[in-house]
């Protein structure tokens, strides 16, 4: 029995739990016990940090101290990240406004700290990343939910912020894009709306721009573009492929800088060193993240195809990241029913949707390309034999 101290958690820690890290719990006590099991349910590259990164990281172990760094992060660092805005996107932006965290978790939580007193309200996209709604609460912020609708491709509008800001007098918005789980993106013209009504009202803009990188078509446009008041926050963790090197960053605007930089000391000392020297080669490695995006890219296309051939035709075309969002709705009452029987009698696992949407994830179950397409394959196969032995759950 556990003892008990008398006293109560805080209300704060009572957030939910991430429902796509206990299937993949379940998943691996499968695994354990000698099931095989096909994951589609994991939001993170199969494969490792580019060969570059993990050489400099070798070679960093053996001869560098690896202390403490500037709770900014190493100026190497920050320096090669901004000059990676100019390569990209053309802009101009200065070291001094990047700030290195430990993966882009980090930087949330410090740019909602820096910008933001107890009880702001933030607006954010429903459905979306569950730990954006669940930082918030745990920071005592409150978040006004934004529902999306699939009709609009999953994307937030002036329109939308505009009610909501009127009702509930917004003091921040985030928005991701391409999203997780919907994989949508939004188009520029949107975006430029988007951050222009956010400046107009002094609403701050928060953009989640971990996906980038990892777009098919159209390449993502950064909200740097449009505004010099948004805070813009990255990660090495998805196109870099180096989710367990918790390294990530965050653009700021010049006033936010000192602020976050006295909480980062505070909070954080600075983000793990080696990571930081590795992290500073990623953008060398070119070749092999490219390899990888190809490699993606043809995992989409295999679920485009594949998707309508087993009787899951319902999704929208996906942008960026690695994700479809796929509307159940005709299969079951409770995608997470549907989520946990697939990987008990079919031996895959996916995300029921509640993890992204509490009021209508019900419908949906997100599936993850970041795999090898031969698990994919098999895995679309498995589901199609097992929709069509067991057709509706109800
Ligand atoms: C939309 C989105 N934002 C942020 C994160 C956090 O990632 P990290 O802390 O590894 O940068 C994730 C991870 O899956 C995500 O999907």
């Amino acid at each position: 029995m556990t003892p008990q101290s008398g006293r109560a958690p805080s209300r704060r820690s009572n957030v939910s739990s991430f429902l796509a890290m206990d299937v993949l719990r379940e998943a691996n006590r499968l695994e354990q016990a000698g099931r095989r099991i096909l994951h589609l349910e994991v939001g993170q590259p199969g494969t490792p940090a580019p060969a570059l990164v993990r050489e400099v990281a070798g070679r960093a172990l053996e001869s560098e101290r690896l202390g403490y760094t500037d709770a900014l992060g190493i100026p190497a660092l920050r320096e090669r990240i901004a000059r990676h805005y100019g390569e990209v996107h053309g802009l101009d932006i200065s070291a001094g406004r990047v700030a290195v965290t430990t993966g882009s978790s980090g930087a949330f939580i410090l740019s909602y700290l820096a910008a933001f007193d107890i009880g702001a309200r933030i607006a954010l996209q429903v459905p979306g990343y569950p730990a954006n709604r669940n930082i918030l609460q745990a920071l005592g912020l409150v978040d006004v939910p934004l529902r999306l609708s699939e009709r609009a491709r999953w994307a937030p509008t002036v329109a939308l912020v505009e009610a909501a800001h009127r009702s509930q007098n917004l003091d921040g918005l985030l928005v991701a894009s391409p999203a997780n789980p919907s994989g949508t993106a939004i188009a520029p013209g949107a975006l430029k709306a988007l951050t222009g009504f956010c400046d107009g009202e002094g609403i701050r803009y928060i953009a989640d721009e971990i996906y980038h990188g990892l777009t098919y078509d159209e390449p993502a446009q950064t909200a740097l573009k449009f505004s010099g008041q948004a805070i813009v926050i990255n990660s090495f963790s998805k196109y870099y492929s180096m989710t367990g090197w918790r390294v990530g960053w965050v653009v700021l605007p010049e006033d936010l800088v000192r602020p976050f930089e006295r909480l980062a000391q505070n909070l954080f000392i600075s983000v793990p060193a080696l990571s930081q020297l590795a992290a500073v080669a990623a953008f060398d490695a070119s070749d092999e993240l490219e390899a990888n995006r190809a490699a993606y890219a043809r995992n989409r296309e295999l679920l485009a195809r594949r998707l309508p051939e087993i009787g899951l035709g319902r999704f929208l075309p996906m942008d960026g990241a690695f994700y479809a969002y796929v509307d159940v709705g005709e299969y079951c009452d409770d995608s997470a029913v549907l989520a946990a029987r697939l990987l008990h009698e079919a031996g895959v696992a996916v995300t029921p949707g509640a993890d992204f949407d509490p009021d209508e994830g019900y419908r949906y179950v997100r599936l993850s390309y970041a795999g090898p397409a031969g698990d994919i394959d098999e895995a679309l196969t498995l589901i199609g034999e097992w929709l069509k032995a067991n057709g509706a759950v109800r």
